[in-house]
């Protein structure tokens, strides 16, 4: 069973919910989901032997959260050249986050990417809830699955 891994750094929890959905539209293809707060991942080392990785941050100030930007200097040292990649991330109006994750992982850890990040602004709102489950879905797909 391929294994997929979802890290998120968040404030106020929305974008853990979208990580949490992200990681049931995995589940839903076959796919097995670990999901870590940012916080917890404490050397390169816990990215070992993963198929997907799918990374996530809140925009504030224009900005991912400063512990996803330690996070990306931690990942630079795994080996992540070729692996699936994905991105999230909750924002209110500019969202810059999310695609900012994204540029790293494809060019500079050169994963192999789906199609876009996903940014939504809430949840809950505007189909939010489907969305977040189709692109656990999209990943899986790139999975093989
Ligand atoms: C002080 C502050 C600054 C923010 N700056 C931005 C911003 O620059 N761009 C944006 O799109 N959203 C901005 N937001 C909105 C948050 O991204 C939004 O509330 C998001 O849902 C928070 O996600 P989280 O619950 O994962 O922390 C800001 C919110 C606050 C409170």
């Amino acid at each position: 069973m391929p294994k997929a891994i979802i890290i998120y750094t968040t404030r106020t929890g929305e974008t853990k919910r979208i990580a949490e959905l992200i990681g049931e539209g995995l589940r839903f293809s076959g796919a097995e989901v670990s999901l870590f707060n940012v916080n917890e991942i404490k050397n390169e080392s816990a990215l070992d032997g993963y198929d997907a990785y799918v990374f996530g941050s809140a925009t504030y100030h224009g900005d991912m959260m400063q512990g996803m930007k330690t996070f990306l200097f931690l990942a630079e040292k795994a080996n992540l050249a070729g692996k699936k990649g994905g991105s999230f991330g909750a924002f209110g109006w500019s969202g810059e986050a999310p695609d900012r994750i994204f540029n790293t992982m494809k060019n500079i850890f050169n994963m192999d990417m789906v199609s876009g990040s996903l940014r939504l602004k809430s949840s809950s709102l505007g189909g939010g809830i489907t969305m977040a489950q189709d692109y656990g879905r999209e990943i899986a797909k790139k999975l093989g699955l």
